[in-house]
């Protein structure tokens, strides 16, 4: 596989950025970026930027494209971002995609596509670990409540009521999907398929990194 990859993983909410993007960083041993960790770990500690943008996420809309880029550029200069990384959830506009690729050449984007009716369902029974960040579903904890794989406590995101999820879906089909076209153009676009087994969507992704 080509070394040094810098990888966009894109898909719309609950696709499964997020499961993907941490088991391909253990994989290949290069940061997960997270543009909405970084976000919620703002929102946590009520940092300046963290009280400006709590009210839209929690509403379902997108971070000012500026903040965005800010978060981005600062955390792409930390060192272990040198041997290549993965982006989850960003670039997320056109604006975005435009100003990224001024700054950053990219070895190719990852779009997970699972359909709109699974993506309801994903999202509103989504659990993480506030001590490990791990993702799961309740529907495979089996009536545990606490994380499978740390013992941590579980909890439900504050985006992850089912209007502001419905929200979410409808601002990326209009503020996110054109940067699917974008990198299409580009040749830089691999579709793979998000509704399959966590472990057989990873397989598909390092078929497709392997014939970079
Ligand atoms: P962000 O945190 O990126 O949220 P999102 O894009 O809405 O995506 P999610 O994290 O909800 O879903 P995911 O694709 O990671 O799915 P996951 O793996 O968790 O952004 C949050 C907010 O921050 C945005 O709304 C916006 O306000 C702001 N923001 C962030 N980036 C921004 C940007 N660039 N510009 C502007 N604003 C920005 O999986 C979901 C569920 O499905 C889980 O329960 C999981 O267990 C399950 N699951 C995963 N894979 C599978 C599978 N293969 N089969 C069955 N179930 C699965
Ligand atoms: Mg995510």
């Amino acid at each position: 596989m080509k070394k040094n990859l810098k990888i966009v993983l894109t898909g719309a909410p609950g696709a499964g950025k997020g499961t993907q993007a941490s088991r391909l960083a253990a994989m290949l041993n290069i940061p997960q970026i997270s543009t909405g960790d970084i976000f919620r770990f703002h929102i946590r500690n009520q940092t300046p930027l963290g009280i400006k943008i709590k009210a839209i996420l929690d509403e379902g809309k997108l971070a000012p494209d500026n903040d965005v880029l800010a978060i981005v550029k600062d955390r792409l200069s930390l060192t272990d971002c040198n041997n290549g990384f993965i982006l989850d959830g960003f670039p997320r506009t056109l604006g975005q995609a435009q100003a990224f690729d001024k700054i950053c050449k990219i070895d190719c984007v990852i779009n997970l596509t699972v359909s709109e009716e699974k993506l309801l369902c994903r999202l509103t029974g989504r659990r993480t670990c506030k001590s490990c960040g791990n993702i799961c579903h309740l529907s495979s904890l089996n009536g545990k409540t606490d994380c499978p794989v740390c013992n941590g406590e579980l909890y439900i995101r504050d985006d992850d009521k089912v209007e502001t999820v419905q929200k979410r879906l409808s601002v990326y089909t209009i503020q996110t999907k054109p940067i699917l076209e974008f990198y299409e153009n580009k040749g830089l676009l691999v579709n793979i398929d998000g509704d399959q087994l966590p472990k057989n969507v990873l397989q598909d992704i390092e078929q497709a990194l392997n014939k970079l």
